[in-house]
């Protein structure tokens, strides 16, 4: 289990030419928390996340990881894309082992294991759904034991059963590594089913935040969790 770090950004303002996309953006993560990131379509949820991760810098404002500033590469973090970015001429436990020390047969079947794919070690990439092509990203990210997992829309090309199935998987994932886990997700159902917190991005900022305590696997047919995405859909839409 590795001991989740703490995320503390500071005015953050990243543009892109004339478009600035965040703005005196402040945002934190307790240790071992999981933040939820929402908001509409090109508000800068992805360019927070690879700020956190440390592939783009902001022109102003600074990040702190357990409290030392960040310069250059987060090597706490692991990321997972939408579209899990496998390595094609690698079979998928050597995707597994990027990354990780030699002679490290044992971490890499265990994780197969905890994502359900101890069976598919030595397939290629190719020949796997998109589900489990998400399942080796997740064991890929997660082997080294990262403080920091940043999901940025990891279940958005996955059919409605298979997304429902891979947030139980998530979860359970996030429990055991003990990783502060920050997911960006379009889908509110999705956030209140999964985050301590939810954080709205909207004109450059976190606008609104939302504690969601409600009791873990949640229930979506409790009132609490259905009115609670109604809320937080609400704000998510208007403008
Ligand atoms: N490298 C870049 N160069 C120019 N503009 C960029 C770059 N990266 C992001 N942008 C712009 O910044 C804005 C925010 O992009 P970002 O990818 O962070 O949005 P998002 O919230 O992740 O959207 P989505 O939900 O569609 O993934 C968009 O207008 C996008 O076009
Ligand atoms: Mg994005």
């Amino acid at each position: 289990m590795s001991t989740g770090v703490a995320v503390e950004a500071a005015n953050l303002h990243r543009q892109f030419g004339a478009k600035v996309v965040l703005r005196d953006l402040n945002f934190h993560a307790e240790p071992g928390e999981f933040v939820v990131i929402v908001g509409r379509s090109g508000c800068g949820k992805s360019t927070l996340l690879r700020l956190l991760a440390g592939i783009d810098r902001a022109e102003r404002g600074s990040i702190q990881i357990s409290g030392e500033v960040l310069i250059g590469l987060c090597s706490s973090a692991r990321m997972v894309f939408q579209d899990g970015r496998l390595l094609p001429w690698l079979r998928v436990g050597d995707n597994v082992a990027l990354g990780l020390p030699k002679d490290n047969d044992g971490r890499v079947r265990d994780m197969l294991d905890r994502v359900g794919l101890a069976d598919r070690i030595r397939d290629w990439p190719a020949i796997l759904s998109g589900g489990q092509k998400q399942r080796v990203a997740l064991a890929r990210a997660l082997a080294a034991n990262p403080g920091l997992l940043l999901l940025d829309e990891p279940l958005g090309s996955l059919d409605a059963l298979t997304r429902l199935e891979m947030q139980g998987l998530i979860e359970s994932l996030w429990h055991q590594s003990g990783a502060t886990t920050i997911l960006v997700t379009h889908d509110v159902e999705e956030a209140v089913a999964l985050a301590d917190r939810i954080v709205l991005l909207k004109r450059g900022h976190a606008e609104d935040e939302w504690l969601v305590d409600l009791p873990r696997p949640r229930d979506r047919s409790n009132p609490a969790f259905s009115g609670l995405v109604q809320s937080v859909l609400g704000h998510v839409m208007e403008v």
